[in-house]
């Protein structure tokens, strides 16, 4: 059969640095074809050579059997091609309905937008996602996730032959991934293909017909889905042997046991109004603590209380033995507390700054002397981090907005790493970030509390979580209502305790 897609040769360089490499990739129409890499492998340069946002330096194109002759993204989508970027292209600001119908607004009498259609539209389409929301209130008012799915449900409402998803289910629970799995089926079925890139490689057996790897701009094969291994799919990526990999014990975590200190942060049936109710947590010092639960649970909101953001209503807290009730995040900040937030964009980077200045953002205080950045210090700890976190970078002042994905994820952990706090929250803190990398963030993120701080970990990987904490609390509907202690923290028995509350609620 004819590809629906096919790439061949493709070379990108930016300023002279190749990014892409004699790349090739093929896509069957009606295929579910993966994309894996690691990050600043080219992925995500790739997709947009095709989608126009990049002009290729070398190579040919051709879509649905003709050479494209697409030079900008608003061509790609006249040829059918509907694209859910890694970094969402949405607009915050305007309602749920214009970003879903943004371009394809239903008209009335040719020129007026027919509002009460377009909404039944949108909320249509988003029921699709089991999305039921005011379409008409800001997209920014809700929560990644959400917006995330609108997002998709946007791309797949355009009708395309085909639809690219760039890390789609980053923010997303284990119910949406599903969701979203059901929907990507459901574009197979209807002879549509997706190309979809994703660090989480059982989502790629769980959905992907064939996958195709990149190493260092270049496409090293493509594999059926069916003859290939999560350990095979690993060594292509990494370029190693899977024998060695499996001897290094990369497809494992390390689950060492906490040396507890003294009790660092402890809540008691906290609140801050209708999505966190009762929230309880003790953190020691040398403790990673996860927090456990499906989207909405309450997990970011009690971050936002121990940092600061939202003001507590009932209950209270002790932080470093003494009362604590941060007024704002700069207060939380002189406590001792570190966030890192689950959205890069809004709250992390600043995309115009260099590697070094974002790195050094909250440091600059620690690093000036008599009015002066002390420049050597400042470049001994920033080549640090990027040497010990494998920041994929040309040097430390390139700006941040040009490196991959994961590559700024890594910044932002290492900012908050290196200020040091006591106590460091980190909502969501791999991700994007492929799988070598995770596990060099996990054994950093070991190294830090077996200094003597305390990590609180939330995550949406439960594999992480099981992984990486040594004692999880899981939040259901704003309540934490459990704890699981280690021994005893597999990804089972994380799986019951959500839905053991649930259970037990619909039996109510
Ligand atoms: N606009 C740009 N200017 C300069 N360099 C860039 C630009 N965009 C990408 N690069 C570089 O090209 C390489 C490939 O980046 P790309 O974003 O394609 O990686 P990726 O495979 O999508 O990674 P990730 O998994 O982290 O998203 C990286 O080294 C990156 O720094
Ligand atoms: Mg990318």
């Amino acid at each position: 059969m004819q590809p629906l897609v096919s790439m061949h040769g493709i070379n990108k360089a930016f300023s002279g640095v190749p990014a892409l490499q004699s790349a090739s990739l093929e896509v069957a129409p009606g295929e579910v074809h993966g994309l894996i890499g690691q990050n600043g492998a080219g992925k995500s340069t790739f997709i947009k050579v095709l989608t126009g946002v990049y002009r290729r330096d070398a190579g040919t194109v051709q879509f649905d059997g003709h050479d494209s002759t697409v030079t900008c993204p608003r061509d790609a989508q006249a040829t059918g091609i509907a694209t859910i970027y890694q970094e969402l292209n949405l607009v915050p600001l305007r309602s749920v309905t214009e970003n879903v119908t943004l371009g394809y607004e239903p008209k009335r009498m040719g020129v007026l937008i027919d509002w009460p259609k377009a909404h039944r539209r949108t909320r249509e389409i988003l029921s699709r996602f089991g999305i039921d929301i005011d379409v008409r209130a800001p997209l920014g008012s809700y929560s990644t996730a959400i917006q995330q799915l609108v997002a998709i449900a946007r791309a797949v409402s355009l009708d395309a032959k085909l639809v690219i998803m760039d890390e789609p289910t980053s923010s997303l629970d284990a119910n949406e991934v599903e969701t979203l799995f059901g929907v990507i089926r459901g574009l197979r079925d209807a002879g549509v293909s997706v190309l979809y890139v994703s660090h989480f490689l059982d989502e790629l057996f769980a959905v992907c017909d064939r996958v195709t790897i990149m190493r260092d701009g270049q496409t090293v094969g493509t594999r059926n889905i069916g003859e290939t291994s999560k350990l095979g799919l690993i060594a292509d990526m990494l370029g190693r042997n899977p024998e060695d990999i499996e001897a290094a014990g990369m497809t494992e975590f390390g689950g060492g046991q906490a040396k507890l200190g003294e009790i660092l942060l402890e809540a008691k049936g906290v609140s801050t109004g209708n999505r966190l109710l009762e929230f309880d947590l003790t953190v020691h010092r040398g403790e990673i603590v996860g927090l456990g639960g499906l989207l909405g649970a309450g997990r970011t909101e009690a971050a936002r209380a121990i940092f600061g953001v939202d003001a507590l209503t009932k209950g209270a807290m002790t932080f470093k033995g003494a009362p604590s009730a941060p007024a704002n995040p700069s207060d939380a900040i002189n406590e001792g507390i570190g966030f890192l937030t689950e959205d890069r964009k809004a709250e992390g980077i600043v995309p115009d700054m260099s590697v070094r200045e974002n790195l050094t953002l909250a440091l600059l205080p620690k690093l000036t002397k008599n009015g002066q950045i002390d420049r050597a210090q400042e470049k001994e700890l920033v080549e640090g981090y990027i040497k010990s976190l494998g920041i994929k970078t040309a040097d430390m002042d390139q700006p941040i907005r040009e490196l991959s994905g994961g590559n700024q994820q890594k910044v932002l952990l290492a900012r908050w790493l290196a200020t040091e706090p006591d106590l460091l929250i980190l909502d969501e803190p791999t991700r994007g970030v492929d799988v070598g990398a995770k596990l060099e963030i996990q054994a950093i993120i070991r190294d830090y509390v077996d200094k003597g701080f305390g990590v609180v970990l939330i995550s949406s990987e439960f594999e992480e979580l099981v992984e990486g904490a040594d004692r999880i609390v899981v939040l259901q509907d704003g309540y934490s209502v459990s704890e699981l202690q280690n021994p005893g923290i597999t990804e089972n028995a994380l799986v019951k305790a959500i839905a053991h509350h649930y259970e037990r609620e619909a039996a109510e």
